[in-house]
């Protein structure tokens, strides 16, 4: 009798084991796509930077007095601009970058620089560099976001 009560017990952890392993692989892509077709919906913007919120309407490279602003939106499974194409930045200026996520935690982690960041869903991550000298960096999300999150990479171009 204590051999089917068991193997009864081995039945539901394998269950529910399978169950959580199912949940992990398809809950968060199906509940948190983000289907506001390419742009950030201001609900996911913390309070305090609804000022913000245009730019990441229209993510890309603004001009301030001394430098640039750079608006990027990382998103699975791609930075937006970045990925399909690259940042451009001039050299010698302090160039700094707003990074929002409409859907999941993703990484901004910018190769050959110290710019190593965590993209909170609805926090504005925030840094500034100044890059000495032209050439390539490639961003990459550090952070697992999902099924695609090895292939999130994209590239900044100073020029
Ligand atoms: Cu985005 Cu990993």
């Amino acid at each position: 009798r204590f051999e089917k009560l068991w193997f009864g017990a081995s039945l539901v952890l394998i269950v529910a084991f399978l169950a959580t392993i199912v949940y992990g692989a398809v809950g968060p892509g199906v509940a948190m796509v983000d289907d506001s077709g390419g742009t950030v919906d201001p609900s996911v913007i913390a309070d305090g930077n609804y000022d913000q919120v245009e730019n990441f309407r229209e993510p890309g490279v603004y001009d301030t007095e001394d430098g640039v602003d750079v608006y990027v939106v990382a998103r699975q499974y791609l930075f937006q601009p970045g990925s399909s194409e690259p940042i451009e930045v001039p050299a010698g200026e302090p160039v700094t970058f707003h990074v929002t996520s409409p859907d999941v935690t993703h990484g901004f982690n910018l190769a050959g620089t110290n710019v190593n960041s965590m993209v909170i869903p609805g926090q504005i991550a925030e840094f500034t560099v100044t890059f000495e000298e032209t050439g390539e960096h490639g961003i990459v999300c550090h952070e697992y976001c999902g099924s695609g999150h090895h292939t999130m990479e994209g590239q900044v171009v100073v020029v």
